[in-house]
Order: structure tokens, then C-alpha cells, then sequence
């Protein structure tokens, strides 16, 4: 594996020692191997893609919001890594489009881009979205749901930021749009599968919660 790789992997395993958010290790060690699976099939610069997909939540605003206008966790390791100031740009450029932003999220305009958005995306649906939306509500002290608070659909960037809502209106509010929004035919089709799990799942909750059996 190439060298830079390997020392981005050692730099956010410890950055994301602690985190109970669900933007932790495993989750961007996901992202990265999803998101390699889908450069080799779009032919995407490989290098590019493993780096923004290995840096892409160390600058997120949920993860450390002073560093995000500047992106200065991923720009000062990358600076460390003697990388030209074009891959740096190409790569910070990607970062800055990947995350789901509601109705202000953009599609990114190089291939490479487009692969690390859908791979993030990929990981929110799913088993393992399932778990990491409910991990992320807990962490941020939202209750699981309540039938008396209806999702708010179509939310710009700050209303989805500053949202308080359940974590089984974020089914309806973000998850449950994202295969619609995938931008490789490979990730759509995995995201119809984990989509209907996860149909699935919402449908067995809501069930039970209403005392059924
Ligand atoms: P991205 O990786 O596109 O930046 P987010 O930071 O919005 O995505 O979300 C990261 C993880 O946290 C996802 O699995 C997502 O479903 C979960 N998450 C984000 N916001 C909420 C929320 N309001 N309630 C429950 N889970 C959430
Ligand atoms: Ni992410």
C-alpha cells in the first residue's frame, strides 16, 4: 500500500480514539474500503480517493467545528507528507463537498469526489446505519423517537445542523433520501438493498412501540 496511505491510516486511528458519535475509526476504515472498491470500478485516481476518504470527517463540523472553514487537521497532515500543493487541493476540494448537507448538499465535480461521497453515504445505510444513527442520538442526547414530533423534510445545511429532532425522524429527514442521491450506478444498487433493510427495520419498530405483537 502506498506509504502515504498507510500514515494517514495511523494518524486518524488516533484521532478518532474516543469518539462515541459514530464518526469514529471504523467508520471512516469503512468508508475508506468501500470507497476503494468504487475508484478501481470508475477508474478514479486511487491515491486521491483513499486520502480524502481516510481525512474526510477529521475536519467535520460535528467533529471539530474550529477547524472546518480551514480544514486544518487534513491540510497539516497532508503538508507533512511532502504531497504536491495539487493532490492537497484536489484532495481538500473533495473533502468540502463530501458531507450531506439536506436540501444545500452539493454533487462533487471530480470523479474521485464522487466516489468518497457515495461510499460516506453508504455507510449510513443499512445495519451499520442503523447502529450508528442510534449511537449518534445517544451521543447527542436526543430521544429515540416520538410520535408527537413529525420529521421536517427538505432542511437547508444550518436547519439540518441545528435540528433537535428524533433519531427515527433522521430516517425520514436524511437516510431514507440518500439512495436517490448516490452518483455511481454500483452504490445505488447497494443502497436499494440496505434502503429496504432498513424499510424494514422502521416499519418492526414502529410495530412494537405501538405494543403490537
Ligand atoms: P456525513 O458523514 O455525511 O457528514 P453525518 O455527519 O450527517 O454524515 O452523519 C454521520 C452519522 O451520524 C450517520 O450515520 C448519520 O446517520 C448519523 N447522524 C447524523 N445526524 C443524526 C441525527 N440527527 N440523528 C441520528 N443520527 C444522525
Ligand atoms: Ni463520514
Amino acid at each position: 500500500m502506498d506509504l502515504v496511505v498507510n500514515n494517514a491510516i495511523d494518524y486518524v486511528r488516533s484521532f478518532f480514539e474516543g469518539d462515541f458519535t459514530g464518526h469514529d475509526f471504523s467508520h471512516t476504515m469503512r468508508v475508506f474500503s468501500l470507497a476503494t472498491k468504487l475508484a478501481k470500478i470508475e477508474n478514479a485516481q486511487l491515491q486521491i480517493v483513499q486520502l480524502a476518504a481516510l481525512l474526510h470527517d477529521v475536519d467535520d463540523r460535528k467533529v471539530s467545528p474550529h477547524t472546518t472553514e480551514e480544514l486544518i487537521n487534513a491540510r497539516t497532515f497532508l503538508k507533512s507528507q511532502n504531497l504536491d500543493e495539487s493532490v492537497i487541493e484536489h484532495i481538500c476540494h473533495i473533502i468540502t463537498q463530501v458531507s450531506f448537507k439536506g436540501k444545500d448538499s452539493v454533487t462533487p465535480d471530480t470523479i474521485e469526489g464522487l466516489c468518497v461521497q457515495d461510499a460516506d453515504r453508504l455507510d449510513a445505510l443499512g445495519a451499520v446505519g442503523i447502529a450508528r444513527a442510534f449511537a449518534y442520538g445517544g451521543a447527542n442526547h436526543r430521544v429515540m423517537y416520538d410520535p408527537l414530533v413529525p420529521p421536517a423534510v427538505n432542511m437547508s445545511e444550518e436547519e439540518y445542523f441545528q435540528s433537535k429532532s428524533t433519531t427515527l425522524n433522521h430516517f425520514y429527514e436524511k437516510l431514507f433520501l440518500l439512495k436517490d442521491m448516490m452518483n455511481t450506478s454500483t452504490a445505488r444498487s447497494i443502497a436499494e438493498e440496505r434502503e429496504e433493510y432498513m424499510k424494514g427495520f422502521v416499519e418492526r419498530f414502529l410495530f412494537e412501540w405501538e405494543g403490537k405483537f
